[in-house]
């Protein structure tokens, strides 16, 4: 099987992962990759943010879970306090994605994602993506937060990746073979 195929098949969202940093020469990988997205017409309308400040990314985290809390959906609050203390699971590299206010879809964000997450699994490295991330663009505090993060008015918060070195396993989910057909 070849690398790539590989890497698709075995990569899994890691839900922890060890304090280690990434190295520049890995987060520049991520960069280049992140802008090779293929998107329509060539437009390359979304925004990448590679964040690695920690305090940051544990602001974007717990101002997430406030959100959550004040909204009282207590079942994500619960469901993250058994997971671990940042919705970002301890990762090194988090990388979000914006796409403009008026997008038809979040699809070209999604492309952008894949691709960083098949990147990061050939690289020896693992990834979650993170969607609950959009609540750290909301509340009290989302402006702020975004204000750190260099962020435009133009363009809202599509999707985010968190990346670094796993630090647990996981196994891979049922598979749905009924859902694919060959029509030859
Ligand atoms: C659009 C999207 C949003 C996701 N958001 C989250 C999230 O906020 N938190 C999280 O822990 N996992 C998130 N995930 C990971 C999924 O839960 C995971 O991909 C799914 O359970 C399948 O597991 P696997 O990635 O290991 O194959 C997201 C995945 C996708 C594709």
């Amino acid at each position: 099987m070849n690398e790539t195929i590989k890497a698709i098949l075995d990569r899994r969202s890691i839900r922890n992962f060890k304090n280690i940093p990434l190295t520049d020469e890995q987060i520049q990988t991520f960069a280049q990759v992140a802008l090779a997205s293929p998107t329509g017409m060539d437009r390359q309308l979304w925004i990448f943010r590679l964040v690695t400040r920690l305090d940051l990314i544990q602001a974007m985290s717990d101002h997430a879970m406030n959100v959550f809390r004040e909204a009282g959906d207590l079942v994500t609050v619960d469901r993250m306090r058994s997971r671990h203390k940042s919705i970002f699971y301890g990762a090194p590299l988090l990388i979000l994605i914006g796409l403009p206010k008026d997008a038809s879809s979040n699809l070209e964000a999604g492309i952008a994602v894949e691709n960083l997450a098949i990147a990061a699994q050939s690289m020896g490295l693992a990834s979650c993506i993170i969607g609950m991330a959009s609540a750290a663009f909301t509340g009290d505090r989302g402006d702020e937060l975004k204000d750190m993060l260099d962020w435009p008015g133009t363009h809202d918060f599509a999707i985010s990746i968190a990346i670094g070195y796993p630090n647990t396993t996981k196994e891979a989910p049922e598979r749905h073979p009924e859902k694919l057909k060959r029509i030859d």
